[in-house]
């Protein structure tokens, strides 16, 4: 037993970590969440509740790379095809064994008396709280539901007072990433009286197209349609959702963050971005429950390192260092450096540099006055002229041996100078903020090196 308290709040839900499954079909049965909670998950947000629906046959896709399979992840699915009353059975079970779980019941309806309804069911079940799935990108949404009403956010405020109204428990929306910017319905469902928010849900995409019956993927007999993606793949659009809600200074609510985490590091990613609990659906679909317990060891072992005693240490800690790129430091230097002990000559970062970014990596046999003396054992190492190097990290990224290209810091003696500073310069050396002629600022940015 390590030191950490990895126990959660959010939005007054408890839970013993922060680890809860998304609404899916992993939470789709008792049976299901039961085995979840003996393998130790700390919350299940049940596979959405809504007026009956029919699936169809196939209904998943998927993205492989040669090394992984399903780094990305597509579905057709709808909300739960099993009988309401079923669904509320199970639930009342789960949340009857086990009361220390966070056990949300995840809710898609249209008018406000079956939201009304349902939420007052949910509630008499034991909900810990509700989540009102504003995001499903496909099916619900032609009916005028799902991410229909998470890229209103009139509706999702309307939508979400009905809720509060009804509830009596923590209520978070669960937002769409199908939008342009996530502010406007994340601060919708704060003035509708949210508790919380939850995202992302998935992401509207067609996975491919079968070639031979020019159907795009799944194929569902003669046809498809777009699908909602998740899984590794989404990672990075969703930590950026998360983060960019965490530092807007009118948006209060707590964040319950998912999208392709599949490891603790994801994990600590997200909370570190300012969610206060995490949520899986691929990542189980493809390994099962039992990722519980990497993901619980593996956070409060890295927590203990880093001596955060409560996930409150760690919760938010890289918001304050996600900026606007003007604000980031344009004096800050890094070159490549190729290291002769790793490299194994295949000159994939020579190519890349060539073709795709400032041709400063030369072959060994290159005419050039900085070309050091490669030994023959060297004979295929490309080296980098660091003086001609823009440091864009490409042939580092390209690389396929860990650490043979190190992005080494250039200490230049110029103080830290962003753009937002750079302009109020330019204001000030012009004279007056009035003074906004073209000749005039030209003249400036030349004395910087820019225009
Ligand atoms: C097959 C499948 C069914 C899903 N069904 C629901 C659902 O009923 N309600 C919901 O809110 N989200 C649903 N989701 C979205 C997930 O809850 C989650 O938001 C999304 O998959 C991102 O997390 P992940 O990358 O860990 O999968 C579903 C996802 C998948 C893959
Ligand atoms: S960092 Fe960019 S510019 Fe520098 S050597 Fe690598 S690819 Fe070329
Ligand atoms: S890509 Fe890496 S291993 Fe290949 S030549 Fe360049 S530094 Fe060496």
């Amino acid at each position: 037993m390590h030191p950490v308290d990895l126990s959660c709040e959010l939005a007054g839900i408890r839970a013993p970590n922060p680890f809860w499954l998304a609404s899916a079909p992993p939470t789709n049965t008792a049976t299901q969440v039961l085995r979840a909670y003996e393998w130790g998950w700390g919350g299940a947000v049940w596979k959405t509740l809504g007026k009956p629906v029919r699936n169809v046959q196939p209904r998943f896709t998927a993205m492989h790379t040669a090394a992984e399979r399903m780094v990305g992840f597509s579905n057709i699915e709808l909300i739960t095809d099993r009988p309401l009353e079923d669904n509320y059975r199970e639930i009342a079970a789960v949340t009857a064994r086990y009361p220390d779980r966070a056990t949300i019941v995840s809710l898609m309806f249209e008018t406000e008396d079956e939201w009304k309804e349902h939420i007052e069911r949910s509630v008499a079940v034991g909900a810990q709280g509700l989540e009102l799935n504003f995001g499903c990108p496909h099916g619900m949404c032609e009916r005028g539901m799902g991410s229909a009403v998470g890229q209103e956010p009139a509706l999702v405020e309307t939508i979400t007072r009905w809720a509060v109204r009804y509830a009596g428990v923590p209520v978070l929306v669960k937002l769409t990433p199908n939008v342009t910017d996530i502010i406007p319905p994340a601060l919708a469902a704060q003035r509708g009286g949210a508790h919380g928010v939850s995202l992302i849900n998935t992401i509207k995409s067609v996975m491919g197209v079968d070639l031979d019956r020019m159907v795009p993927l799944p194929v569902v007999g003669d046809a498809s349609t777009n699908g909602g993606y998740c899984g590794p793949a989404v990672k990075p659009i969703a930590l950026h959702m998360v983060g960019a809600l965490a530092r807007h200074p009118e948006f209060r609510l707590p964040i319950s963050g998912m999208g392709g985490i599949g490891t603790w590091r994801d994990a600590a990613e997200f909370l570190a971005l300012g969610a206060r609990s995490v949520q899986i659906c691929t990542a189980v679909m493809h390994h099962g429950y039992r990722i519980i317990h990497d993901l619980t060891e593996g956070l409060g072992h890295w927590m203990e390192e880093k001596n955060y005693r409560t996930l409150d240490d760690l919760i938010g800690r890289a918001v304050p260092n996600f900026r606007s790129w003007e604000d980031l430091d344009l004096n800050h230097r890094v070159v490549a450096r190729i290291q002769t002990d790793k490299c194994i000559g295949c000159q994939l970062c020579y190519v890349a540099c060539l073709d795709g970014s400032h041709q400063c990596i030369y072959l060994p046999d290159a005419e050039h006055p900085d070309a050091p003396i490669r030994l023959a054992t060297e004979s295929r190492m490309p080296w980098v002229a660091e003086n001609e190097c823009t440091g864009c990290q490409l042939c580092h990224l390209v690389c396929p041996v860990e650490g043979a290209i190190k992005m080494v810091p250039l200490h230049t003696g110029q103080p830290r100078q962003s753009w937002r500073e750079l302009q109020a310069l330019a204001v000030t050396e012009s004279g007056t903020s009035n003074d906004s002629t073209l000749e005039g600022r030209q003249g400036f940015w030349q004395t910087q090196g820019i225009g």
